[in-house]
């Protein structure tokens, strides 16, 4: 595929990310955990049936300066085993109340750092997950996990208690970068790793990569991308980096080194995405790529991806999720449920029998509909009006009406090949894929355009 700059160039500007709608920004903290335990009641009746779950492991053994997820320093043992207890609590509250004929077909374990705690206890969280649950035979159990503390001894344990997806952050392969963003490097051979992962069955394997870090260059990016070819992973994830020091105020501690400017950023995604699909990869999202044969790139070309919190996945493992943890951040058909951020206020909420929801949302009839159409868009490119509106009942001319859906909105992006236009249908062309957000939004009813309020696509 041939990538112009200037594609991103003319298109870079403010737009949601869509990586939920409404956005979890909309969450109000009226919604308590009465309400999440009716939403769980209503969910067994949605769809999809299926289950996801994701377990929130908010700790790190060292802080990266960089970093914008929820996380905190590992406390002490007594302080993992209390944190531990409270999500098997939290989990075998939860599942009193889902429907035990569904179906189990995705685990993710994210952070933080999961596997920075003692596996024992992952071991014990995943006993318990079985216990309460149906496991489809087919389910994907996956973890986000830092290469500077996995041992090999690691992953024959992961793969006995059932994983078989893994996730690894590289961030940066240069020592000076990772050095600039407190990062440790990864204990062991890369390579070696991944090699020994596949022989221990684990598939959809993915390294993720930053660009916009101190100290990085264009050129060094360009080596970090020919690195990652060069060990064959199944999937790479490139996120551009969100500078949010009003979040995790350590990204202050990198201001006196060199950051990439806006145009070297563009110029590492043009490089990435350029040197990606000339060796074999497919763009999946504009910051995630997959092999060919990878089951993510198999669902893209049958229309058939997927997007949750927890990134891309495939419709066949596609489930409402229910989060469980520190933050996590539940997605049911019509609503959504935030849990409490910090440590101890979660802790103290479980331990006091409730459980412990912070905020949440109940989208409308209307707000599903504008959601699965941004959904279906952002992942397969692709909208038939008349089957989406029958899909949420309504007519035509009401989802037109719904989403104020009017073809001159997107008259530029016809005119510039990027989006194919006809009465029945909207096809988003290969190249367009690239700035989707930028076609999502002529879909969002609520959507202005205010400067500061959305991050730019890059
Ligand atoms: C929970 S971490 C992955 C697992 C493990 N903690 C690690 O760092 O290897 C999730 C990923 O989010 C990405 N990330 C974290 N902070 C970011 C930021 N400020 N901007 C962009 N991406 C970020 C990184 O690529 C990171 O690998
Ligand atoms: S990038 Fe990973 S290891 Fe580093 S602080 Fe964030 S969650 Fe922890």
């Amino acid at each position: 595929m041939n990538i112009s700059e200037k594609l991103f160039q003319k298109y870079n500007f403010p737009v949601p990310r869509y990586t939920s709608y409404p956005p979890a920004t909309s969450f109000y903290t009226g919604f308590d955990n009465a309400n999440f335990v009716e939403q769980i009641k209503i969910s067994n009746n949605s769809q999809t049936e299926n289950i996801s779950i994701y377990i929130h492991i908010p700790f790190c053994t060292q802080r990266c300066h960089f970093c914008g997820c929820n996380t905190a320093l590992y406390q002490s043992d007594e302080k993992i085993n209390q944190y531990v207890a409270c999500v098997v609590k939290e989990i075998r509250n939860v599942a009193q109340y889902i429907d035990k004929k569904r179906l189990v077909t995705q685990v993710s374990w994210g952070g933080g750092t999961p596997n920075s705690i003692d596996l024992k206890y992952i071991r014990n969280i995943m006993a318990v997950l079985k216990s309460e649950f149906q496991f489809a035979d087919f389910a994907e159990i996956a973890m986000e996990c830092s290469p500077a503390y996995l041992d090999f001894e690691d992953v024959d344990v992961l793969a006995e208690i059932g994983f078989n997806r893994i996730s690894l952050g590289i961030q940066d392969f240069h020592l000076e970068v990772l050095n600039a963003i407190n990062r440790l490097p990864p204990k062991h051979d890369v390579a070696q790793m991944l090699r020994y992962m596949k022989e221990k069955e684990f598939r959809g394997l993915n390294l993720d990569l930053v660009y916009g870090l101190p100290l990085q260059s264009v050129e060094s990016f360009r080596e970090n991308i020919q690195q990652i070819i060069a060990l064959q992973p199944d999937r790479i994830a490139t996120f551009s980096y969100a500078h949010i020091p009003w979040f995790n105020p350590a990204q202050k501690l990198m201001d006196h080194h060199r950051f990439p400017t806006p145009e070297e950023k563009l110029k590492m995604l043009v490089t990435a995405i350029e040197l990606l699909s000339e060796n074999g990869y497919e763009v999946i999202g504009m910051d995630h790529f997959a092999r060919q044969d990878d089951d993510l790139a198999i669902a893209k070309t049958n229309k058939m991806l997927h997007r949750n919190f927890q990134g891309y996945n495939t419709k066949k493992t596609t489930g409402q999720v229910y989060a469980f943890g520190a933050s996590g951040i539940s997605q049911l058909d019509g609503s959504f449920a935030q849990n409490l951020k910090q440590i101890d206020h979660y802790i103290q909420a479980i331990e006091s029998n409730q459980l412990a929801v912070e905020r949440g949302y109940v989208l409308t009839g209307e707000e599903i509909l504008i959601r699965d159409t941004i959904n279906q868009l952002m992942c397969n490119g692709t909208i038939n009006f008349e089957q989406i509106a029958q899909q949420h009942n309504y007519s035509y001319e009401e989802f037109m009406k719904i989403t104020k859906f009017d073809a001159a909105k997107i008259a530029h992006l016809v005119a510039d090949g990027l989006v194919e236009l006809t009465q029945t249908d909207l096809n988003v062309t290969p190249k367009g894929m690239l700035i989707v957000r930028n076609v999502a939004v002529a879909f969002d009813p609520k959507f202005e355009i205010t400067k500061n309020k959305f991050s730019t696509t890059i």
